[in-house]
């Protein structure tokens, strides 16, 4: 079996290790197309170093642009690499502008296409993410789901009969990371002490691209009563500076993104983890640290309804929100056992269309 991934943006780095060495261990032939939408060393090389991927065969060097502009100059570049590897399936992850190009361009090619992640939905259609999901879900011949919330959604939009739960392969990467990065007890960033500080990601369009929002975040993260390690991602930090914000203020230390392995041992060691990212959420989760989300819905519900995960919208109830006390550790484990990435070849090779 063939399969082409198709991958550009942070999170999908993530996702794609392990189904690079799952693809890997069951012998089968696996090519790498790197759109790149996320070109700063930091946002992409660092991933494959420190999770052992396999350097992309293709790099479609995309970069920057506005939505339409960018997710055009992957689908006109895509054509000739899918006709040229003709695989058995391609494969695209999540819900950034590299997953709908993908998409697009293999079913405009009638190349099988099977989407990992499938089935989540925040149902806020401003959200980029949201259009790229749902549109990329009816493209697929097979929808790769992590939960049973997510098959729920795809059986409502009537795609029972392509979906097949796999677990989340998010999981696999963060349980096994963890196990080996916490066990050498490292330093946590920016000199603070384990436990005392609140790990911080903004970097949402909503949240970064109106001043006045991103300016009432900030002045939420500078007036929390713990130092706050705040992983400045590079949107965030364009706009602030578009905006005259000033992201080193009161209790906030900026600092640059951090390498996988490092993210994982700080979210391990802080006491609570403020985002907009919809992955640390559920990293948070898995690692037992409270998280509080600055967004008006999440994709990922059962850190919720687990009561590992508040939302907040009211930014001047952050403090108290961020200040809860840590709820049970939750016997539920709907993010699976840690094989996904195993269960989505084992899905590709048993749904290969004929
Ligand atoms: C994208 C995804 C989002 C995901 C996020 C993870 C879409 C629509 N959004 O958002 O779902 O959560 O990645 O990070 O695909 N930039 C750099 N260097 C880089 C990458 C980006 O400087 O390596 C800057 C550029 O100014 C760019 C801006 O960040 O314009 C935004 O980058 P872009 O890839 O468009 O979207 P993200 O906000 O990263």
């Amino acid at each position: 079996m063939r399969v082409l991934s198709v991958v550009g943006a942070r999170p999908q780095f993530v996702k794609l290790a392990p189904i690079a060495h799952a693809m890997a261990a069951a012998g089968h032939e696996h090519v790498i197309v790197h759109t790149g939408q996320h070109y700063d060393a930091k946002m992409s090389d660092v991933f494959f170093a420190d999770l052992r991927i396999p350097a992309p065969d293709v790099h479609l060097g995309v970069g920057s642009g506005t939505h339409g502009v960018q997710t055009g100059a992957m689908l006109s570049a895509l054509d000739a690499v899918l006709l040229e590897h003709r695989p058995d399936w391609v494969l695209v992850y999540g819900d950034t502008n590299s997953t709908i190009a993908g998409a697009l361009s293999a079913v405009k090619l009638h190349l099988p296409l099977a989407h990992l992640e499938a089935g989540l939905r925040s149902f806020n259609r401003r959200m980029p993410e949201e259009h790229n999901r749902v549109l990329t879900d009816h493209a697929a011949d097979l929808c790769l789901a992590p939960t049973e919330v997510a098959r729920g959604h795809l059986a409502a939009e009537g795609l029972a009969a392509r979906t097949v739960v796999t677990g989340d392969v998010m999981t696999d990467v963060c349980l096994a990371t963890a196990a080996t990065v916490l066990a050498d007890e490292p330093a946590p960033p920016a000199g603070l002490a384990s436990g005392e500080f609140v790990l911080s990601t903004i970097h949402r369009a909503d949240n970064t691209d109106d001043p006045q929002r991103l300016r009432a975040i900030v002045e939420g993260l500078a007036a929390l009563p713990y130092p706050v390690v705040l992983t400045a991602h590079p949107r965030l930090v364009a706009k602030a500076a578009e905006h005259g914000i000033d992201l080193a203020q009161g209790s906030v230390h900026p600092v640059e993104p951090l390498e996988y392995p490092a993210m994982v041992a700080a979210l391990g060691q802080a006491r609570a983890v403020v985002t907009d990212s919809g992955g640390l959420q559920k990293e948070a989760f898995l690692l037992r640290t409270p998280c509080t989300t600055v967004r008006t819905e999440t994709e990922w519900t059962e850190t919720v309804d687990l009561g590992w995960n508040v939302l907040v919208t009211d930014l001047s109830t952050l403090t108290a929100v961020v200040d809860r006390p840590a709820p049970e550790p939750p016997d539920a484990a709907p993010y699976g056992d840690g094989h996904a990435a195993e269960a989505a070849v084992r899905a590709l090779e048993e749904h290969l269309p004929r």
